[in-house]
């Protein structure tokens, strides 16, 4: 699914024009800010691709250099880019203030989870990078999330601008709460 939404956005921002894809008044906004846009869309898909590997136990025993330099890669450019310029977007999100608080939420727990996972793993914590790490891709996947409930406006006919809002809360907290739920339940040590 990762690679799926980040071909789509490969496809939808680089072959097409800018907002093909979109509601008409997103597309206004983004040919307004298309910086950012471009920014936010291609960096976020390096941490889209990148992230799945990360989490490859046998990569990670048998090129452990290589989950590094994969690591910074994911944290430079896919989050801490991507996510900068998410936030920046959440600004003028489409949707109204329950928008622009359910995407600015969602980029500032981004770059926190990000920097703590950094952190830690600077200090030699392995077990509290893996559950920073955990928690920041759980809200990485919210690109995939926001792409599956999308779909559903227009096959249930939900009004737009009623359901874009809440769906940008619902593209990541039950992402985020279903892994700390998986993290934490008795059966895992
Ligand atoms: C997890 C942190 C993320 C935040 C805070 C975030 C934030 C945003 C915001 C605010 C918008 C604009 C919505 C609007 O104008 O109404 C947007 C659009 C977009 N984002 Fe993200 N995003 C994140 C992750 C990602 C990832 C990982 C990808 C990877 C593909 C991605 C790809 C896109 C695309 C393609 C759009 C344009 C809308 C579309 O074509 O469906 N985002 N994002």
């Amino acid at each position: 699914m990762c690679v799926g939404i980040a071909g789509y956005a490969f496809i939808a921002y680089a072959a097409l024009p800018l907002g093909s894809l979109v509601h008409p008044d997103m597309k206004t906004n983004f040919e307004n800010h298309k910086l950012m846009v471009y920014l936010h869309i291609f960096a976020s898909s390096i941490a889209l691709l990148i992230g799945p590997l990360q989490f490859s136990k046998k990569l990670r025993a048998s090129k452990p250099r290589l989950h590094r330099t994969l690591g910074k890669i994911y944290l430079c450019v896919g989050v801490l880019l991507g996510g900068v310029a998410g936030l920046l977007m959440a600004v003028f999100a489409y949707g109204g203030l329950g928008s622009n608080l359910g995407f600015g939420i969602l980029a500032v727990l981004w770059l926190y989870t990000g920097a703590r996972a950094y952190w830690a793993i600077r200090h030699g914590d392995v077990l509290a990078h893996q559950r920073w790490m955990i928690r920041n891709f759980s809200l990485t996947l919210a690109a995939v999330s926001l792409r599956i409930y999308l779909p559903l406006t227009l096959v249930f006919g939900w009004p737009f601008d009623i359901a874009y809002p809440i769906i940008s809360w619902l593209c990541w907290l039950p992402n985020l709460l279903l892994a700390e739920w998986i993290y934490n339940r008795p059966a895992s040590v």
